[in-house]
């Protein structure tokens, strides 16, 4: 098992080029079964999640390939619409492949999806919405087998505002004859950035972005080449990083817009913050105080995927700092690790206090979910001595090489490779 060892204390100036989006170009990657033919993703992050997409790909049939930061997929030869168990298992946003399917091939099986850290995620609300479309579900033996041999566009109002079933109600859509319209869809710019990728794919969906969504029953036309918009979670997570750490850093490759929660949080815990075209500036002298109170909620609200990183950067500052987590049940697993690591933070149901202590101890700690443990490598850059991090394959999930991304900040990191299996 690989970890991460930090030796805390270092401040963090330079600059750098924050990867394309996870969030993004998940879902764009399950949209390109939706055109027979070439897609090119220009920008796209090496991750486990989106080699995890990648396998699914060329499960159905599909051919894709790296050309540098680009990836190419051919879905020409799309054969297959059934997603093996333990495919579906490595990550949740697998279930976005339901509508594309279901778009493409008008039948689909898989099960449910996997990633469930976070306290129950149910899928019903992506269920209800295909059944409308004219879908029809049956779960056998731990199986969703599904069949839309004709699906007819219609209004569809979601309870909540969720991410991937307004995705997958987009994807489905597209092989629905008329229109659908999403009332209460999720307003998040990787939506708006999926409906970006379709259109040049020559569908017909507008509203990405707003909590009104149409999608005009169209299948793509051409052969597309979409650059993935950039990481607003990892470019939080830099940021609160060098927040802690103290020291100035300028990221490139951001929508400054995107960030405007986390950074009038940082700005509130004192840090100096300016942006411009593709860029922000963050100059931080490290002694923060408390942000006051942050609630997670849907975008334009804080993102319950930075409110791990924020947490963490605030451990040390002076006064007490309110989470409250609005999104998912479980989001604090992280607490249990930072507090081995000397923090002080109390949890009673979605609400999590944080009061800064004066120093944090270097501790073998293990990563509980992706954003709980980039949360790890912040502690790890403001704790005195030596963190080993654990269960990074967390990490790798949504982070492209935060060792070398940090390393190039100059934090004092480095990744530890487990001995080579010896030969029997
Ligand atoms: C996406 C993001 C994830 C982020 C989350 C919230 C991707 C790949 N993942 O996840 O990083 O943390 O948005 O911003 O984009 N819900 C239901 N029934 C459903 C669907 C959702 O009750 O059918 C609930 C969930 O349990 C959760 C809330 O709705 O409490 C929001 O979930 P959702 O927006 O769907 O998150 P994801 O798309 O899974």
């Amino acid at each position: 098992m690989s970890h991460i060892i930090i030796r805390g204390g270092r401040r963090l100036e330079g600059a750098l080029t924050v990867q394309g989006a996870k969030n993004s170009v998940l879902p764009i990657l399950a949209a390109t079964i939706l055109h027979p033919g070439q897609t090119v993703l220009q920008g796209c992050p090496h991750l486990s999640d989106v080699e995890a997409s990648i396998r699914i790909l060329r499960h159905l049939g599909c051919k894709a390939r790296w050309e540098g930061e680009a990836l190419v997929v051919d879905a020409g030869s799309m054969s297959r619409r059934d997603i093996p168990d333990h495919l579906m298992r490595e990550m949740r946003s697998s279930v976005i492949f339901l509508g594309a399917i279901l778009a493409r091939l008008g039948r689909a099986e898989m099960s449910y999806p996997g990633g469930c850290e976070l306290g129950p995620r149910p899928i019903d609300l992506h269920l209800t919405a295909l059944r409308q479309l004219g879908a029809e579900l049956r779960e056998e033996g731990g199986r969703l087998r599904c069949t839309a041999q004709r699906m007819a566009g219609r209004e569809i109002a979601l309870s909540i505002p969720s991410v991937g079933a307004t995705e997958n109600v987009i994807l489905a859509a597209c092989g629905a004859e008329g229109e659908t319209t999403i009332f209460n869809a999720a307003r998040e710019p990787e939506i708006a950035d999926l409906q970006a990728f379709l259109r040049a794919m020559g569908c017909q969906v507008r509203g990405a972005g707003s909590s009104t969504v149409c999608v005009a029953g169209r299948r793509p036309t051409r052969d597309a080449v979409h650059t993935v918009m950039p990481d607003r979670i990892a470019a939080a997570t830099y940021l609160a990083a060098v927040a802690a750490a103290g020291g100035q850093v300028e990221l490139h490759r951001v929508n400054y817009r995107h960030l405007s929660t986390v950074t009038a949080a940082l700005h509130g815990a004192g840090c100096q913050i300016t942006g411009g075209e593709g860029r922000v500036v963050l100059r931080s002298d490290g002694a923060l105080r408390s942000a006051g109170t942050v609630r997670t909620a849907p975008y334009p609200g804080f993102p319950t995927d930075a409110q791990a990183v924020l947490m963490a950067a605030l451990l040390r500052g002076q006064g007490a700092t309110v989470f409250v987590e609005n999104i998912f049940e479980n989001r604090y697993r992280h607490v249990d690790e930072l507090c081995r690591m000397g923090a002080d933070i109390s949890v009673a149901d979605r609400v999590a206090v944080v009061t800064g202590v004066p120093r944090l101890y270097g501790a073998d700690v293990r990563a509980t979910d992706l954003r709980g443990g980039a949360a790890l490598l912040v502690a790890g850059l403001i704790a005195d001595g030596t963190t080993r991090i654990g269960d990074i394959h967390h990490i790798q999930r949504g982070y492209e090489d935060p060792v070398r991304d940090l390393a190039a900040l100059g934090a004092d990191i480095a990744l530890e490779e487990p001995p080579p299996a010896a030969h029997q």
